[in-house]
């Protein structure tokens, strides 16, 4: 467990994959039972990180290379962490955050450009921590590329890269829950909201007090 009286609790896993839906059904439900929560999400969470991921999830796919790519990831993480979530950790809060530094591990390390040692340096400088619990929420990209496009956010960047990029993201995501599975919790989001978010609260419980 880190090194604060909060709880860190990350989702991830590729887009459209249901980290959003389910990190709302899981503050709600922790929120319900009586805990102190914050939800928050990665690119963004604190104002001036909100600002870069604008740079970071709108224009054509080749608006940055990814050595840029990372370090505004980087930039908005250390900002996120300065402003909302470790204060929220010291509060003793349970901090429900949509992404983290394993989206950059898999985004930016193992799919573009072979940077992922660069990555874990530049997180190991400038982050340093990890979360307490790390959802992966696991599907099939088809499935979940039709469920992101379908919203036509304008912060379509990412899925524009294609169904076989999120191929590539599903086999990063599997390949580090099995790496970290002291944190990470592997959940089958192919199925109905409430039973995905049954799965993820069941997931949680063990870390309680
Ligand atoms: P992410 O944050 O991983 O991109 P979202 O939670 O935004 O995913 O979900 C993407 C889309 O799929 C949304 O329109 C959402 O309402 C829908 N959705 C989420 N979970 C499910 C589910 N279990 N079954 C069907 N549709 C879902
Ligand atoms: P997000 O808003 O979570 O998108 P979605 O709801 O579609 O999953 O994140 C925006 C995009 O940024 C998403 O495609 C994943 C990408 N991303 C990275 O490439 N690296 C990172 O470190 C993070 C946090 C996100």
């Amino acid at each position: 467990m880190g090194d604060w009286p909060g709880l860190f609790i990350t989702f991830e896993g590729i887009d459209g994959s249901g980290k959003s839906t389910q990190s709302r059904l899981l503050a709600d439900a922790l929120k319900s039972a009586g805990h102190d929560v914050i939800r928050t999400r990665e690119p963004g969470g604190a104002p001036g990180a909100e600002e870069i991921r604008r740079l970071l999830v709108e224009g054509s796919p080749d608006r940055w290379s990814p050595e840029t790519e990372m370090l505004l990831f980087t930039a908005a993480r250390r900002d996120h962490w300065e402003k909302t979530i470790q204060p929220a950790l010291n509060a003793g809060k349970i901090v429900v955050c949509d992404r983290f530094a394993d989206s950059t591990r898999v985004y930016q390390g193992a799919t573009r450009g072979d940077l992922r040692a660069i990555v874990d340096a530049l997180h190991a400088l400038m982050i340093g921590v990890e979360p307490d619990l790390t959802l992966v929420i696991d599907m099939d990209p088809e499935a979940a590329l039709t469920r992101g496009l379908a919203r036509h956010s304008g912060e379509d960047r990412f899925e524009e890269f294609g169904a076989g990029f999120q191929t590539a993201l599903r086999e990063g995501f599997l390949a580090l829950a099995e790496l970290n599975a002291d944190r990470c919790r592997l959940i089958d989001g192919g199925r109905d909201e409430a039973s995905v978010a049954a799965d993820v609260l069941a997931n949680t419980q063990a870390y309680l007090t």
